[in-house]
């Protein structure tokens, strides 16, 4: 199929009917393509990926995955369709070994197929395969992440959402997450990915939105981004498009 993987039209989302916070955002994102959601606390970056994987209410817009239309599907539905999401916090069962989580992450496929994909997941993350018996909350935070990462990937997702892979980890550890993140996006996928770290988001991305107030205010491509005067301007609340 042309045209972007996850196309997303005038979108209108969040937890009640009567206050949008997702209030009138477009936005695309293509196979093997990493776009980066910017925009201050509070802008609507975590509640805008609810909405694409069904977790929360949609008022209005369309939300098309290969142009099929998943607005307001359930999460199974938006799984199914082929979208994976590693929430902002707790995306890994700290009482559950590295391998239980995977296990975890492969529930609705065969026991075969889910030992294949959990051995793909070892051949692509050896540090997992090391720590398969070891509880997810003995992980340190690049660990985890790299866990969520890799669970999300069990049921090999077209696009993939992720809300903040970096948060709380040392530049080291952000620059591997973020290298794992590259390496499946060549592999095929589309990634969308909120950050706070601004320099690092856009340097590991090829294009970056600017979300403020539940609206994309910037777009552009991550270098251009990066250069932009606008985009500091945009996290001060100043009005910028
Ligand atoms: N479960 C909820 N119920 C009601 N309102 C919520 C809920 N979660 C978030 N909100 C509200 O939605 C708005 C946007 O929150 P959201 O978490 O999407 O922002 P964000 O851009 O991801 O911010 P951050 O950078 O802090 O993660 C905020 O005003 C927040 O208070
Ligand atoms: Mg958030």
């Amino acid at each position: 199929m042309n045209g972007p993987l996850l196309e997303v039209h005038d979108l209108v989302a969040g937890y009640h009917r009567d206050l949008p916070i997702v209030d009138g955002a477009s936005l695309s994102v293509s196979a093997s393509e990493m776009v980066v959601l910017l925009g201050p606390n509070g802008a609507g970056k975590s509640t805008l990926m609810k909405a694409i994987c069904g977790l929360v209410l949609v008022m209005g817009g369309a939300i098309r995955l290969d142009g099929r239309d998943l607005a307001g599907v359930p999460t199974h539905a938006a799984i199914a369709a082929g979208i994976g999401y590693v929430p902002q916090v707790q995306n890994v069962f700290v009482t559950l070994t590295v391998e239980e989580n995977l296990r975890a992450g492969g529930f609705g496929t065969t026991p075969q197929v889910t030992r294949e994909r959990i051995a793909e997941a070892y051949a692509r993350f050896p540090l997992l395969a090391e720590k398969r018996r070891q509880l997810g909350g003995a992980l340190s935070g690049g660990q985890r992440q790299v866990l969520a990462i890799a669970r999300a990937l069990m049921t090999q997702p077209r696009l993939l959402l992720l809300d903040e892979p970096s948060a709380g980890l040392a530049p080291k550890a952000a620059q591997e997450v973020f290298a794992a993140v590259r390496g499946i996006s060549a592999g095929g996928v589309g990634v969308l990915m909120v950050e706070q770290n601004v320099k690092a988001g856009l340097a590991a991305s090829d294009r970056g939105i600017v979300l403020v107030q539940g609206r994309p205010v910037l777009v552009d491509k991550a270098e251009a981004l990066a250069r932009d005067p606008r985009l500091t301007r945009a996290f001060l609340g100043e009005r910028v498009a």
